[in-house]
């Protein structure tokens, strides 16, 4: 993605994976495409000091899937889903400008209606609880996107502002 938006005349993107097979590939691919970022290896749970401020971070088709203790990360099944999502945006939110945007794509909900918890992705998210989380760490929800195609388990984007 970082890619994508450097194609598109975005400027100073950072980007890191907790895998360095990962990371490998991703500064291979953007020294192919002469692009000019940031990679590092790093656990987006517990971010480095590499971070900085950004106008928009996104945090898409990962975070969902590492709670559920997939890319051998420590599943976090049992905790309580909305306090792990108050800690994650917690994290960004230093390195997040004022009026900047945190995109953030989660399991919905709605997903209890349609897929045992105990199944791929147990830690979902209702728009309450992301609203509440919103609420307690000074974000706005600006915008929401529901995929009800993603599996049994939809997923809804969140794009959340740091309200000056
Ligand atoms: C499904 S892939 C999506 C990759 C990319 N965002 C995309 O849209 O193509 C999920 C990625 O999340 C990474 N990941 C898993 N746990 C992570 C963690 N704790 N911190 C940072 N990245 C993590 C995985 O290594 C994997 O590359």
């Amino acid at each position: 993605m970082l890619i994508w938006l450097a194609q598109r005349g975005f400027k100073n993107l950072s980007g890191f994976d907790y895998l360095q097979n990962v990371v490998d590939s991703a500064v291979d691919l953007s020294t192919l495409a002469k692009t000019d970022m940031k990679i590092w290896q790093d656990d987006g749970f517990c971010p480095s000091s590499k971070l900085e401020k950004y106008d928009v971070i996104t945090a898409l088709y990962w975070v969902y899937s590492a709670w559920g203790g997939n890319y051998g990360n420590k599943s976090r099944a049992d905790e309580d889903n909305q306090e792990l999502l108050k800690q994650f945006l917690s994290n960004y939110l230093p390195h997040l400008s004022d009026n900047g945007l945190l995109f953030i794509e989660l399991i919905d909900s709605i997903a209890e209606f349609q897929e045992p918890p105990e199944n791929a992705y147990p830690i979902r998210h209702s728009m309450q609880q992301v609203a509440n989380c919103a609420e307690q760490l000074g974000l706005s929800i600006e915008k929401q996107m529901f995929n009800a195609r993603h599996r049994k388990e939809p997923k809804m984007l969140y794009i959340l502002k740091k309200v000056a």
